[in-house]
C-alpha cells in the first residue's frame, strides 16, 4: 500500500510518499480504507524521533482517520464492510490502509464528508476526556482554555458550552480571538499583550475559574494555580510552554484544595479507549449531526504535500485542525 514514510528522523523534507505493507486485521479487528487523516503536534515530534509509538503500534506516522470499512476480522459482529468510520489511532494514520479494534471505531456522522469527520477524534476525545472524565466540568461553572484556537482547545470550548459553563475564557493570539467566539468562549485573552492571570482574575471578581484545560506547562504553572477557585481542577495536556518549573508557591494548592492532572491519550489502554470513544460517540454524535458542535478545519492538503502541512503547523499559525487527504 501507499504511505507516507520518514528517509530519515528531522525536519519535514525527510517525509514522503512510499510503499509499505499492507495490515492484515486481527480477528477483533477493522481493516480500513483510509480517505482522510489529519496532522497532530505528535506527529512532529515523532518525524523528529522525540516520540516514539507505544509498543505494537504502527511505524508509521497518524493518530487519527477518516474512512470505509473493507474488511471485518473474524469476530467482528458491530461493523459491516462499507459503513463510513473515524477513529483515534495507536499509529499508522498516513496510509492507504489501517487496522483498528473495532470498538475504537466511532460512526461518521450524517452529513459529514472524510475530511470533516477525520478532524473529529484526537482533539474531541481528548477534550472530552479532559472535561467529562478528569476535570469534571459542571453545569454553571467557569473554565479557562488555553491555546483556545488549538484543534484541543476549538473542541474544549464546544463541549464546555455544551455542558452548560457560566464562563468560559480563552487564551489565544490575538488574530484568532473570533474563531474562539464565535465558537463559544465568553472571554478571549491575549496572551502575548496581556497576563492572563491578571485579566481571569478581573473576570471572575478574584474568584479565580473552577477549571483550567493547560498545554503550556512550565511558564503557566504559577498563575494557573493563582487562577483556580477553591476546589479547582486543573489538567494538563502538554508541555509546549516547557517541563520544568524553577521556583513554584505552593501554598494555593493547599488553602484552595486544588487538584492537578496530567493525561496522554495516546499511552492509555485498550479498554480505556473503547470505554471513551462510547462515552464520547453517545454524546457527541447527536451534537455534530444537529450542527450543536462542529470539527474546525484549518487547512486541507493533498497527502503528498504533508511536508508543507508539517510546516503549517510548526509555524502555530493554523487555526483547529490541518488535513491531509489520503488518495
Ligand atoms: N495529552 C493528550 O492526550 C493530548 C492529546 C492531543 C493533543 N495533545 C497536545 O495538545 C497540544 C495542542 O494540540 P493541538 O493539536 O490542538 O495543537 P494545534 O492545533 O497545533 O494548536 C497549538 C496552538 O497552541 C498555541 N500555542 C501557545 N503557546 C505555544 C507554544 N509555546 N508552542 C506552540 N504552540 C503554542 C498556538 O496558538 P496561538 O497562536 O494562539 O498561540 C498554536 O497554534 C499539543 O501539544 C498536543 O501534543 C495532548
Amino acid at each position: 500500500m501507499k504511505a507516507i514514510l520518514l528517509k530519515e528522523f528531522g525536519g519535514p523534507e525527510q517525509l514522503y510518499l512510499g510503499e509499505t505493507e499492507k495490515p492484515t486485521p486481527a480477528s477483533n479487528e477493522v481493516l480500513v480504507k483510509v480517505k482522510a487523516t489529519a496532522l497532530n503536534r505528535a506527529d512532529t515530534l515523532q518525524r523528529m524521533g522525540k516520540y516514539p509509538p507505544p509498543p505494537g503500534a504502527s511505524q508509521i506516522i497518524g493518530l487519527e482517520m477518516s474512512g470505509i470499512i473493507e474488511a471485518i476480522g473474524a469476530e467482528v459482529s458491530d461493523w459491516k464492510v462499507g459503513d463510513r468510520v473515524c477513529a483515534l489511532l495507536a499509529g499508522g494514520g498516513y496510509a492507504e490502509f489501517v487496522t483498528i479494534h473495532s470498538q475504537c471505531l466511532i460512526p461518521m456522522p450524517e452529513g459529514f464528508d472524510f475530511e470533516k469527520a477525520t478532524a473529529i477524534p484526537e482533539v474531541f476525545l481528548t477534550a472530552y476526556q479532559a472535561i467529562f472524565y478528569l476535570s469534571k466540568l459542571q453545569k454553571g461553572e467557569s473554565i479557562l482554555i488555553h491555546a483556545g484556537a488549538s484543534g484541543v482547545g476549538t473542541a474544549a470550548i464546544q463541549l464546555a458550552k455544551s455542558l452548560g459553563a457560566k464562563q468560559i475564557i480563552v487564551t489565544a493570539s490575538a488574530g484568532k480571538h473570533q474563531i474562539c467566539k464565535d465558537l463559544g468562549a465568553d472571554f478571549t485573552i491575549d496572551y502575548k499583550t496581556q497576563n492572563f492571570e491578571e485579566e481571569v482574575a478581573k473576570i471572575t471578581n478574584g474568584e479565580g475559574v473552577d477549571v483550567i484545560i493547560d498545554f503550556l506547562a512550565a511558564p503557566y504553572f504559577q498563575k494557573n494555580i493563582n487562577s483556580l477557585n477553591f476546589d479547582g481542577r486543573m489538567v494538563m495536556l502538554a508541555l509546549m510552554g516547557g517541563w520544568k518549573v524553577e521556583e513554584l508557591i505552593l501554598a494555593n494548592i493547599l488553602r484552595k484544595r486544588l487538584l492537578i492532572m496530567g493525561s496522554t491519550l495516546r499511552a492509555r489502554t485498550l479498554d480505556y479507549k473503547i470505554g471513551l470513544t462510547k462515552d464520547f460517540s453517545d454524546y457527541a454524535l447527536p451534537k455534530f449531526e444537529n450542527g450543536e458542535l462542529q470539527p474546525v478545519i484549518d487547512s486541507v492538503y493533498e497527502w503528498k504535500e504533508v511536508a508543507d502541512a508539517h510546516r503549517l503547523m510548526e509555524s502555530n499559525k493554523n487555526s483547529g485542525k490541518i488535513i491531509l487527504k489520503v488518495e
